[in-house]
């Protein structure tokens, strides 16, 4: 029995509907690590190390909650680990093609992996990392996606550290 969940993404940055994701995954395994991938887009907003430093904030407090960075395949990170089963969020049916592709291609490279999907509250069904950064950056506010640290640090990221918020 696998009690280990291991939520990969990009959390560029991290949203209300990761932390709701988060929340969900550890209602139902004792223990679940976050884990910001080092390897993705080449232009973050974030840092990893930013993006590490914000999921720990976030998610404080939730015992059994760990948060930390990989490279590489997430098979050859999941093999390290012990083989937790992946966690990943379906917020739309636009979701599922690509998480259908990745499941997939993981499962050819590795027919241990196993993955389950939850849905976040529909309240987050819209919400991206991508949107978020779209919206703050043609001036925006972004305080109903994000929880409210994440919010001035994208505000701070994208408009300096002096802009009005
Ligand atoms: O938040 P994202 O960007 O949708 O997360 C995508 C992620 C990190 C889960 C995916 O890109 C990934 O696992 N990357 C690691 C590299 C890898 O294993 N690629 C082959 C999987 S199909």
């Amino acid at each position: 029995m696998r009690r280990h969940l291991l939520y990969p993404g990009s959390f560029d940055p991290p949203t209300l509907g990761h932390l709701d994701l988060i929340r969900r995954g550890h209602a139902l395994f004792p223990q679940l690590t976050v884990a910001v991938l080092r390897n993705g887009n080449k232009a973050p907003l974030f840092s990893v190390e930013e993006r590490v430093a914000m999921l720990k904030r976030m998610t404080k407090g939730l015992k059994g909650v760990s948060v930390t960075s990989f490279d590489g395949l997430l098979i050859d990170f999941l093999k390290s680990l012990h083989n937790p089963v992946v966690l990943r969020g379906l917020r739309v049916v636009s979701d599922f093609e690509y998480e259908f592709q990745m499941a997939l291609m993981n499962r050819k490279l590795d027919p241990t992996f196993e993955v389950v999907y939850l849905m976040p509250d529909e309240r987050y069904s819209y919400i991206s990392s991508t949107l978020v950064r779209e919206v703050a950056r043609l001036g925006g506010k972004v305080d109903q996606f994000v929880p409210e640290e994440v919010a001035r640090r994208v505000h701070e990221a994208m408009h300096g550290r002096n802009a009005d918020a």
